[in-house]
């Protein structure tokens, strides 16, 4: 069967950019029957910012239950965190060796945050080959993510496509990414790709007040309430994602007919996040009071990875002629 594996990076609140980017393909992959599901939280990626120790506490474990809430599932999904696997790590330095300086800095993501003056540590450098080995070291298949992390799957490919070159083998697999045309890039409340990073999101899991507020602060023109207006705006992109097409037809009608304000369209778009979200929301509720039984789906989640991990770590350093064999006594 065919692995289908993806991360998300514990940087702050998940956003419906994250969801319809990246989760909800989690979810589909894990129902459809086809794939063997890995599923993590990417903590050791968000220490390349920096953060206080209890917003990756908290961060961390609001995605595992964001995770859950929208339907990932223990029995059919190995859920597990990154630092809990610590192969990731000792991989990352082998193939940080055979990974050209150029190819990581011709990064995107690098390059915007050094344009932004933010301070380049090395973890923030080599951020694409620690992603690379979270991937290769599954001998995953498929990779559901948004268009953002595009440039940092070729370079997962690249870097598997150097070692087998390297050591004239095939033994990592060369992954194919996922990415949905139609939720490729969500827009954020400004119209740009919404992202935790431009405090343009919109948290489904937010407090009832709070999603009001976000969803208030979406950016539209000054057309006055009477005037018919282009359904072609930011609250419309939105509105799409959650309606079918004639629930959009009938709010296309509102816009063009006038006197149907961009406020109340906002109601609208409000009404069907919260009725989309609301079984999940009271699911994450239901887990977030049960931390005992998340913790124990994190232990069992890692205990499965780590066994993989461990055997193709194993292999590789067989592979380039590393001759120790602690690794017996590992257990
Ligand atoms: P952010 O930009 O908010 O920090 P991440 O980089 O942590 O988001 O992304 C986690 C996952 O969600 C990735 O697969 C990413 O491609 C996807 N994603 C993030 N933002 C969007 C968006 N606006 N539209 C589509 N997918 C997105
Ligand atoms: N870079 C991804 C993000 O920003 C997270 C990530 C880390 C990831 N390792 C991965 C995604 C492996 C897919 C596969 O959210």
């Amino acid at each position: 069967m065919k692995r289908s594996l993806s991360g998300i990076q514990s940087s702050g609140v998940l956003h419906i950019g994250n969801y319809f980017g990246a989760m909800k393909q989690f979810v589909e992959n894990q129902n459809s029957g086809k794939y063997e599901c890995f599923y993590f939280v990417a903590d050791y990626h968000s220490l390349t910012s920096l953060p206080r120790p209890d917003d990756v506490r908290a961060n961390t474990y609001n995605i595992i239950l964001d995770y859950l809430a929208v339907g990932l599932d223990p029995n059919k999904s190995v859920i597990y965190l990154q630092s809990d696997i610590p192969e990731h790590a000792e991989l990352t330095w082998i193939l940080s060796c055979l990974t050209p300086m150029g190819l990581l800095e011709r990064s995107h993501s690098y390059k915007d945050k050094i344009a932004k003056n933010i301070y380049p540590n090395a973890g923030l450098f080599i951020y694409p080959v620690l992603m690379a080995c979270d991937i290769l070291i599954y001998d995953s298949d498929v990779v559901p993510v948004g268009k953002d992390q595009k440039q940092h799957l070729e370079m997962s490919r690249d870097i598997a496509i150097k070692f087998n070159q390297q050591y004239n083998t095939d033994f990592f697999k060369i992954p194919e990414p996922l990415i949905l045309d139609d939720v490729a890039v969500v827009p954020g409340t400004d119209g740009q790709k919404m992202s935790k990073s431009y405090g343009n999101t919109i948290n489904m899991f937010a407090s009832n007040k709070e999603l009001k507020k976000q969803i208030m602060s979406i950016v539209t023109d000054s057309t006055p309430l009477e005037e018919p207006k282009n359904p072609d705006n930011n609250i419309f992109s939105l509105y799409k994602l959650f309606t079918d097409i004639d629930k959009q037809n009938q709010l296309k009608d509102k816009f063009l007919a006038g006197n149907f304000g961009y406020g109340d369209a906002k109601k609208e778009l409000l009404n069907v996040i919260l009725e989309y979200f609301a079984e999940a929301r009271e699911k994450r509720e239901n887990f977030a009071k049960n931390k005992h039984l998340v913790e124990e789906i994190l232990y069992e989640g890692g205990k499965k990875a780590r066994a993989i991990a461990r055997d193709k770590l194993v292999k590789a350093k067989e592979i380039i002629g590393l001759v120790g064999n602690m690794y017996k006594y590992y257990d």
